[in-house]
């Protein structure tokens, strides 16, 4: 199959969270499988020094009745993933990918349509008919809308099928309707069964509509997103779709995350208690500036500092925890000001207890997961989530909240302690500070009093694996699925 992967990002070139784990991986796999994939993301500035190496080749592309532009594709390669960049410099060269730092860009709906609408008009240019159009998330929603209004009596892409995959529901791109005659939405789809929220153009609830397949990152954020506590405010719309959403659970990149032999850890380990993560714990308090103490337990947190985590649960229970129990944390971060100016004031009163990385730090990350006991995640919501898999691989056991794909990649320890075959970690219901510190204090007793048990899970979660393989093969199904099945009319 030809498959063209449209993303905002990925790993490896631009990073902000799992979409570009997934982005690299996902077609990596597809790639192993067989499959002629295509990667179109922008040329960000930060790439600069990159692609503008690569060669390129210039055309226009129509956005909407009043705008066409120009741009240049710029074909690389990403570890043998073929890449092509869109360049263009009012678009992408700037500082930033989604935000200058504080303020989202006023005009991301237009700098995200002209990656979209361009990797359909690069498909033309080079005569590359894809079988499958594969967007990811709000940013490229709109393509499976340009196959179906834009190109739909265009004998190029009859027989293209799109499908959209949903990262985060929550982030929609709601923003002004002069939006619609820019991003070359036609008026009339400007109603409340499709691109119109409250009096805003919601662009992922619109996009939705016309997607011949749409999936998300596990079954369990499948099932929240057709209900009105998990639906993002548009669950009548993940209800109605043409055939139901399919949750696939993400896999875990194995050859990145493998305590064997990553690169990124002061020694490898390829059990427990081998020796190698006790000196990498011993390393990490070093690193962090904890106090030496391979007894104490280390409890580790790394996430993107947005409502959705939970940290506003967490800092009053690592206030409790710094105040009257004997542990540590140390956590890594960057997001919200008002969250790091709580973490740090944390950070300030225990010192050698309490240890957070205002940043983004991709080795840190790797020896956080691997010097660690513990790992914490009581998000809010969850659609896949990957640390609480990478926890799992190196020894470390995860805390999760029972939501979205947490509770789909973490097997919690029963309340009789009898699933020692199976459990590889802890997990908790009800949102609030107080189950959440219940249940860290009923981990804490667990790993300090009852040895057995820890280690049972430690190795029960060293020994899982999240293949990529099995995830790419189900997409691999799905799209065959939209291939024999007429396209979803709207
Ligand atoms: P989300 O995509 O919602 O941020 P995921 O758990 O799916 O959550 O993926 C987050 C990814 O980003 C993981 O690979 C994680 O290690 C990485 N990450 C998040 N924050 C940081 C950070 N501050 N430094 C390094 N890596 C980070
Ligand atoms: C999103 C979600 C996260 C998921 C990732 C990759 O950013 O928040 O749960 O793991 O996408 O699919």
């Amino acid at each position: 199959m030809k498959i063209l992967f449209i993303a905002s990002e990925v790993e490896g070139l631009v990073k902000t969270g799992g979409l570009a784990d997934v982005a690299y991986a996902l077609p990596k796999e597809l790639q192993r499988l067989g499959h002629d994939v295509r990667i179109v993301m922008p040329a960000y500035r930060s790439l600069n020094d990159i692609w503008m190496q690569w060669p390129k080749r210039q055309f226009s592309t129509k956005i909407s009745y009043f705008n066409t532009e120009t741009v240049d594709a710029r074909y690389g390669e990403h570890e043998d993933l073929p890449i092509i960049a869109i360049d263009h410099p009012a678009s992408f060269d700037r500082n930033g990918i989604y935000d200058d730092g504080h303020d989202a860009f006023y005009d991301n709906p237009y700098r995200f349509t002209v990656m979209t609408k361009a990797a359909l008009d690069w498909c033309k240019l080079e005569n590359w008919q894809p079988d499958i159009v594969h967007a990811n998330d709000w940013q490229s929603s709109l393509a499976g809308f340009f196959l179906q209004e834009h190109y739909r009596h265009d004998p190029f892409f009859s027989a293209t099928r799109s499908v959209l995959s949903i990262h985060n529901g929550a982030y929609q791109m709601h923003c002004d309707p002069k939006w619609l005659a820019q991003v070359g939405i036609d008026q009339r789809f400007y109603n409340p069964s499709d691109f119109e929220d409250n009096g805003h153009l919601n662009m992922l609830k619109g996009a939705l509509g016309f997607a011949d397949g749409v999936t998300t990152v596990s079954p369990g954020y499948a099932a929240e997103l057709t209900t009105p506590i998990g639906g993002h405010g548009i669950d009548f719309k993940f209800r109605n779709l043409h055939r139901p959403i399919v949750g696939i659970l993400n896999g875990c990149d194995y050859d990145q995350w493998n305590p064997e032999t990553d690169p990124w850890l002061l020694a490898q380990f390829a059990t427990p208690d081998d020796g190698g993560k006790a000196r990498c714990k011993l390393g990490l308090q070093r690193e962090m500036g904890l106090s030496i103490d391979a007894k104490v337990p280390l409890l580790a947190t790394i996430c993107r500092l947005v409502d959705q985590k939970g940290i506003t649960y967490l800092i009053p229970v690592f206030k409790e925890l710094m105040a009257n129990h004997n542990c540590q944390v140390a956590m890594l971060g960057s997001g919200d000001p008002l969250l790091v100016a709580q973490l740090e004031q944390i950070q300030a009163e225990f010192p050698d207890r309490f240890r957070f990385v205002n940043g983004y730090d991709a080795g840190l990350s790797h020896r956080i997961e691997a010097g660690s006991d513990a790992f914490l995640m009581p998000s809010i919501f969850e659609p896949c989530g990957l640390n609480q898999i990478y926890s799992l691989r190196y020894g470390t056991v995860p805390l999760v909240r029972e939501v979205g794909g947490l509770q789909d990649s973490v097997c919690r320890l029963s309340k009789s302690e009898r699933n020692l075959k199976s459990a590889t970690g802890f997990m908790f219901s009800e949102l609030s500070e107080a189950a959440l510190l219940e249940e860290v204090l009923r981990m804490l007793n667990v790993y300090q009093h009852k040895q057995t048990q820890w280690k049972a899970l430690q190795r029960n979660g060293m020994a899982k694996r999240f293949s990529w393989k099995k995830s790419a093969c189900q997409y691999q199904e799905f799209y065959r699925l939209l291939l024999d099945a007429p396209r979803a009319e709207h």
